[in-house]
């Protein structure tokens, strides 16, 4: 059969709509409850074959930014997405991938998974490049190893993270959301995000799944599921970046049923009502001057899809 020698996989942002975090474990991670919900903000990432000769260590990495700020996205071996075709190859016992193209639309370092959705996108990609038959639950397994975050974007959907957040279970909600985020210049640092969560929660409760959350998401009530949008992180993000209590009080200002620090931040998501009500969210907080660069999106949407 013959194989292709490049690949293009879209894969999605997501936000988190519970996010509790129990104290810090012995191997220093949290025990989460994790609910992810894919968001229509793609990155797409292009894998091509090493050529015949060629046996590099890692793949040449080279990315643009289509939206948003421009933050720094690593082009050494320490991209997640380096990682995961490395990690590939070794499984599948094939040459490292010659090349990675990424065409950023995710904020880097953003609270919205961009650099865990690179590297799910790169594990679709080579098992496609090499018609390597890796199943689903073999992929997840290579996600879990190389992040947290990394198993969700091959699943997309809503679904909840338990353990570290890798062990997903797929939730029923039927209804599409629109969404609005604010961007942010600078990015935060999950690990430096959760050592706040630390200092300020020392005697944080283990994790529960909220049951107003599951309920909302069933019924399809976007008015419930604003309601009870929650992140134990929130605090500790804002304690790092003081500056996005404006941002979360311009988008409650300008209509949004529901504002939320996405994930470890700086991102931060609103709801609204209908897709409407989103671009006119977006527009006021870009007026009012609350932050400078806002996305427009809906969720949830399917996982990370061969495009190319
Ligand atoms: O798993 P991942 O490499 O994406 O996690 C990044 C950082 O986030 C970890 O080094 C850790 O500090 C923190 N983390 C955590 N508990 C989790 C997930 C992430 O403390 N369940």
């Amino acid at each position: 059969m013959n194989t292709p020698n490049t690949v293009t996989v879209r894969v999605p942002a997501k936000v988190n709509l519970q996010l509790a975090v129990g104290p810090a474990r012995d191997d220093g991670y949290h025990d989460l409850v994790n609910v992810f919900h894919a968001v229509s903000l793609f990155d797409e990432v292009t894998v091509t074959a090493a050529g015949p000769h060629a046996t590099p260590d890692a793949p040449q990495l080279s990315a643009e930014a289509q939206t948003g700020p421009r933050a720094g996205v690593p082009l050494d071996g320490t991209n997640l997405a380096s990682r995961a075709a490395r990690l590939a190859a070794g499984a599948c016992d094939r040459p490292c991938p010659g090349r990675i193209h990424l065409r950023k639309n995710i904020p880097v370092a953003g609270g919205m998974a961009g650099g865990s959705a690179d590297a799910a996108a790169v594990l679709v990609a080579c098992n496609t490049l090499w018609n390597a038959g890796l199943s689903e639950g073999e992929l997840g397994s290579l996600a879990a190893e190389l992040g947290s975050d990394v198993a969700f974007p091959l699943l997309g959907g809503t679904a909840v993270g338990t353990g570290r957040g890798e062990q997903l279970t797929p939730l029923d909600s039927p209804g599409r959301y629109h969404w609005v985020f604010a961007l942010s210049e600078t990015g935060l640092s999950t690990g430096a995000v959760f050592g706040e969560y630390d200092r300020l929660r020392p005697d944080a409760p283990a994790p529960r799944r909220d049951p107003e959350l599951t309920r909302a998401l069933a019924a399809a009530d976007a008015a419930a599921l604003g309601a009870a949008l929650s992140n134990d992180l929130q605090r500790a993000a804002l304690s790092l970046r003081p500056d996005l209590e404006g941002v979360l009080r311009a988008g409650r200002a300008a209509g949004a049923s529901g504002a939320l620090v996405s994930g470890s931040g700086p991102t931060c998501a609103f709801l609204a009502g209908d897709e409407g009500t989103a671009r006119a969210l977006a527009a006021e907080l870009e007026r009012s001057g609350a932050c400078q660069h806002t996305v427009v999106a809906h969720g949830h949407v399917a996982g990370a899809t061969v495009v190319g």
